[in-house]
């Protein structure tokens, strides 16, 4: 990929373009739904409704990591740690246009507090940059090895007969593994205590509120 070369200014306009497309507008995958071969299957509301929960949650993950990693790309020293997270969060962009997707098939929207969460991921994501790249990485691999393990709880709490939703997330979570794997090649730090009990707790609190909000 070509090196992009963008002034101060340009770089802020790009950020606030990409935070307005990923809480308000529509983004658009570059890869088919996995969902695409999967029968719908009427759930009963419960089911539906707790489908929804999920998706919500996994929706508002991949909100989250979009603004993560352009508030560290924003901070990040090195030309090619940037490209990294750039092009990690574009791959990311496939996985929000499908949990939107699956949340209008179930017949639910997106959480209300997205922007309030783009903003708080943001904030966090430029203060790990600027404690240096290799902070940067390490918080990536810690980001998507806790994302890929909550995508594994929901793999077992999703109604049986949503193999629609489940076929999205066992793409992402695959997705999600090769992030973290290659965020370590590039150099990742190991993250101190207590930093990924924060991250863990922070992630807790925005499960509970997102499954309903
Ligand atoms: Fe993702
Ligand atoms: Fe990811």
């Amino acid at each position: 990929m070509a090196t992009r070369s963008l002034s101060p200014l340009d770089r802020i306009l790009s950020d606030v373009q990409r935070a307005l497309d990923t809480v308000a507008g529509a983004p658009l995958a570059q890869r088919p739904n996995p969902a695409g071969d999967h029968a719908e299957i009427v759930l009963d509301e419960d089911e539906r409704r707790h489908a929804a929960g999920l998706m919500r949650i996994n929706h508002v993950g991949e909100v989250c990591a979009q603004a993560l990693y352009c508030g560290q790309a924003a901070v990040a020293r090195d030309g090619t740690t940037r490209e990294h997270l750039l092009d990690a969060a574009q791959e990311e962009t496939d996985h929000l246009a499908w949990c939107a997707d699956r949340l209008r098939e179930l017949d639910s929207r997106p959480s209300l507090l997205n922007p309030i969460w783009y903003a708080g991921s943001y904030a966090i994501g430029a203060l790990a940059g600027l404690r240096g790249d290799g902070w940067n990485l390490g918080f990536v691999v810690e980001t998507e090895r806790q994302v890929e393990a909550h995508i594994d709880e929901h793999l077992q709490s999703l109604p049986a007969a949503d193999a629609r939703s489940r076929a999205i997330l066992q793409v992402m979570k695959v997705d999600e593994a090769r992030h973290a794997d290659s965020a370590e090649q590039a150099g990742a730090r190991i993250l101190p205590m207590p930093v990924p009990t924060l991250m863990a707790a922070a992630s807790k609190l925005m499960k509970s509120v997102a499954y309903r909000i």
